[in-house]
């Protein structure tokens, strides 16, 4: 399918989708593994697709030493054309054949992590999108369905755990100290669905029962050693069971379902059909050990990868161009889960918040820059590249608005209505908005339809500009909605989107206006909406919930803001209010010709005092009201970027907001202890958020007035804390505060998780990140680069260290020396030699480079140029740099 080129790549392109020439019926591989020299046998019955033209067979295969091909048990002339295997004289007919292929791969010597490699021993494997080529030569796409036998064969010593898809049906002793396992898959699936697992593996277990009656049997399966961080995932993965079979009525369909971890992972988890392999950041935990945030990751990753069982495996989809189908769908899902998990109202609207925060921080700049692309792209140099957060979480979003438009309700019929229709199949985003869509023909998604699914074809975030009008003679409040959306690349302008806007009224002393509250559905360039009988000039809360994934513009004053934050009945926009009220002071500072001092005015400072005094107000939900808007999101709203100066307000900000509610941070540190055992509920952990929260703010604002109280007390809690959050916590104070403390913390810290490759990433992490002053971060990251427990090659390292620096403190980062640029090139190259996916990862870091003001923008195209200009680039870093230039 390749056509056109972009740079020198070449350019796969939506519309040139064929359906595949051949189909795979059954595929039996056989493994001989060794790390050196792994010999897989792979016998396909193959039939030529009756619906397209003959044709030669092309398989794909990428780094394999091809030893021989037969069809039906002869030896076959072939070619090797590019990286793929040619067959030219294959039986006529459509009579199934039987092709074998014998190859040898090196997965010792794979540092790609794509395809067969090993970590620490243990053989895994990894195929999507496009890794299965990688052991063997196939028809490598997603449209290609087929049943899969396994024999594994190996040392038993070194390997004896044998583990691939379905149910193992024989196991055995061989000769020399090897043995075997066979294993069924009763499913069909794409290949990018294939996994192995070999090695020395422990596993714990549980049998359930389903509401169905089905038993199974769940595994987890780690290192010896680390069981006793396993607990958590399995109860994630017994939740995520029950709420799907609750809330969507989908089932396990399989009699033995496995999860396996490992510390070499290029993502953060992949569902292979009833193997679903994990990076061990979203398995292994224990209260030492991880966070709050851990916790809570996990909960959302098994429950993600879960439940692609059915959003993904069961119905799959037909081209990489269809990825949000799976992904965006299955973060809704995993969404929905969290929130139901959580339980409460409030509980819910702090999920909803920071699914919020991260698509407004990371997908509206991604969309704004030069990887902008529609959620379902149409065109890609490399997929790798495609696993974006507008794929996953503003896909969610487009699923979200289905969801809303439809009622939840109606959206559980469309999901059983998805199934009934393409339960086996290969299918597409337009598939799935018919489903939902034709299962709720009353709804305005059913007469909105193709107006609807330009979300799915255009790029860009819209914006929504809201103004109202109050009308006092004729007790009528007008409000007028629009929409625009700004140009993107290859899309230089864009029609009418359909905007559920979720809205309200508040009378002015912040009481809900009886019966103001409705959905409005925008799908005109410009709307109005009126409401009748209202005696005074109200307060409009709009876009609630977040009910749209655009940027709402409009100019409610200071007074109308804190109205909302005070009283709105919507917690989410009580807290958009708080963060609104914020980003307007920062902006202002930032603009202004004036030196930083002081943003922060009475008005704001005595509001966040209420809300963090409001007794009716949870813990989680008043740590989200009271941390600033990040820097990142501050420099969105610019057209000039200087992040010295952005970083410089935000701190001044935080410095006056440690400073001005210094008693009410000691009331909140000294309310917010809690002794017993360690739960990650969203009560308890929200305590722990606000906690952590007041004592670096009480260490910060020590800072300044050289009081050591608050950092010997923090000192104290990081000695003697009970978990993980509250330690992590303590050390971040010190650490931000840039105590003289911070020192001897980190040593310590260091000194007492030596073995614990994921608190060791937390400790680089802190350290990588945190506030720059006077230049200093940067000779610390390359020195902890020296350390010897730094590894490039292992990617939560290397992001621990190298992306937390590039791509989590710009005020480190973005230096007027460009030393931080230049640092970023030198990385990217060099991980570029033996991981093309983690090194265009890290390329992105200086996607926005064009917003960013002198000395930066030209020091940062410069350093982007450098990068372009190494000949042998991956098709990864090739395209995102290209993209970045042009
Ligand atoms: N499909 C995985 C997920 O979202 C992500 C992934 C993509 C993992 C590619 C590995 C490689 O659940
Ligand atoms: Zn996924």
């Amino acid at each position: 399918m390749t056509s056109l080129r972009e740079g020198n790549t070449p350019v796969v392109k939506r519309e040139d989708y064929a359906a595949p020439a051949f189909l795979v019926d059954s595929v039996d591989l056989c493994f001989d593994l060794d790390p050196a020299k792994t010999r897989v046998l792979n016998k396909m019955r193959l039939r030529r697709n009756p619906a397209v033209a003959a044709q030669p067979l092309r398989l794909d295969g990428e780094d394999l030493n091809l030893a021989r091909v037969l069809v039906n048990g002869e030896g076959s002339s072939f070619k090797l054309e590019g990286k793929q295997l040619v067959l030219e004289k294959l039986p006529e007919g459509e009579e199934p054949f039987e092709l074998e292929i014998f190859t040898t791969c090196a997965p010792a010597k794979n540092s790609k992590l794509m395809g067969l490699y090993v970590s620490q021993g243990t053989f895994f494997t990894q195929c999507e999108a496009e890794g299965f080529r990688r052991i063997t030569y196939f028809l490598d796409r997603p449209d290609v369905m087929a049943s899969y036998q396994v024999t594994l064969r190996a040392d038993k010593a070194a390997y004896p755990v044998l583990l691939s898809n379905g149910n193992l049906v024989e196991q055995g002793d061989l000769d020399d100290g090897r043995h075997y396992a066979r294993w069924v898959d009763p499913h069909k699936k794409p290949c990018y669905l294939f996994a192995l697992v070999a090695g020395q593996l422990v596993a714990r277990e549980q049998r359930i029962r389903s509401r169905s009656g089905g038993e199974h049997l769940l595994q987890v399966y780690v290192r010896p050693g680390d069981l006793d961080k396993t607990e958590h995932a399995m109860n994630s993965l017994m939740a995520s069971i029950a709420w799907d079979e609750a809330r969507f009525g989908l089932p396990l369909d399989l009699e033995r379902f496995m999860i396996v971890a490992t510390s070499d992972f290029n993502m953060g988890a992949m569902e292979n059909k009833g193997l679903n392999i994990f990076n061990t950041k979203y398995v292994l935990a224990n209260p030492a050990t991880a966070t709050d945030a851990d916790y809570a990751g996990i909960e959302s990753v098994v429950g993600h990868e879960y439940f692609h069982n059915w959003t993904g495996n069961r119905v799959t989809c037909r081209d990489w161009f269809q990825l949000s189908l799976k992904e965006g769908l299955t973060v809704f899902r995993d969404q929905e889960f969290s929130m139901d998990m959580a339980g409460s109202v409030s509980a819910r609207a702090v999920k909803r918040i920071e699914d919020v925060r991260v698509l407004r921080s990371a997908q509206f700049p991604e969309d704004a820059g030069p990887m902008a692309h529609p959620v379902r792209p149409d065109q890609y140099a490399e997929i790798n590249n495609f696993y974006t957060v507008t794929i996953y979480e503003k896909g969610s979003e487009v699923v979200r608005m289905q969801q809303t438009l439809v009622g939840r309700e109606g959206f559980a019929r469309g999901m059983k209505l998805y199934f009934e229709r393409h339960d086996g199949q290969a299918v597409t985003c337009d598939d799935f908005a018919q489903a939902i869509a034709d299962a709720n023909p009353d709804s305005e998604l059913a007469r909105l339809l193709p107006q609807f699914k330009r979300w799915y074809s255009q790029a860009g975030t819209p914006r929504l500009h809201a103004s109202g009008y109050f009308d006092a003679e004729a007790r009528r409040y007008t409000l007028t909605l629009g929409q625009s959306c700004p140009a993107t690349p290859g899309q230089p302008s864009k029609k009418a989107f359909v905007i559920p806007v979720a809205l309200g009224l508040l009378d002015a002393q912040g009481r809900e206006i009886e019966g103001s509250a409705r959905t409005v559905v925008l799908s005109e360039t410009s709307q109005t909406v009126v409401f009748e009988g209202i005696d005074a000039a109200p307060v409009p809360s709009i876009l609630r919930g977040f009910s749209a994934p655009v940027i709402l513009e409009h100019d409610s004053s200071d007074a109308e803001l804190l109205t909302l934050l005070a009283h709105d009945s919507d917690p989410f926009n009580r807290w958009e209010a708080g963060q609104r009220l914020a980003l307007r002071r920062a902006l202002a500072a930032v603009q202004s010709a004036d030196a930083v001092h002081q943003p922060l005015d009475a008005a704001y400072l005595d509001a966040m005092r209420a809300i963090l005094r409001a007794p009716e107000l949870d813990a989680a939900f008043k740590e989200l009201v009271l941390t600033l808007p990040g820097e990142g999101y501050i420099a969105e709203q610019l057209d000039e970027v200087d992040p010295q100066r952005i970083h410089a307000v935000r701190e001044a900000m935080r410095e006056q907001l440690a400073h001005a509610l210094q008693e009410d941070w000691i009331q909140a540190f000294e309310a917010h202890q809690d002794n017993g055992a360690f739960r990650p509920d969203p009560v308890s952990s929200g305590r722990r958020a606000l906690a952590g929260l007041a004592l670096n703010m009480l260490c910060l604002a020590a800072r300044e007035n050289g009081n050591p109280v608050w950092p010997g007390k923090a000192l104290q809690r990081f000695k003697d804390a009970g978990n993980m959050t509250d330690r992590v916590n303590a050390l971040s104070a010190l650490v931000g505060s840039g105590s003289a403390l911070a020192q001897p913390a980190l040593e310590r810290f260091h000194a007492l998780f030596k073995g614990e490759e994921l608190v060791l990433d937390k400790w680089f992490a802190l350290q990588a990140g945190a506030p720059d002053r006077g230049g200093n971060i940067l000779p610390l990251v390359k020195q902890l680069m020296q350390h010897p427990d730094f590894h490039l090659r292992n990617p939560n390292r290397a992001r621990s260290l190298i992306f937390s620096y590039c791509n989590a403190n710009p005020g480190a980062f973005h230096r007027v020396d460009a030393a931080g640029y230049r640092f970023w090139s030198e990385r990217v190259l060099e991980i570029d030699a033996f991981n093309p996916q983690v090194a265009a990862r890290l390329a992105r870091a200086l996607d926005r480079w064009k917003k960013l003001a002198e000395p930066y923008r030209s020091a940062a195209r410069e350093a982007i140029a450098r990068v372009a200009a190494k000949a042998d680039l991956s098709n990864d870093v090739r395209e995102v740099v290209t993209r970045a230039l042009a």
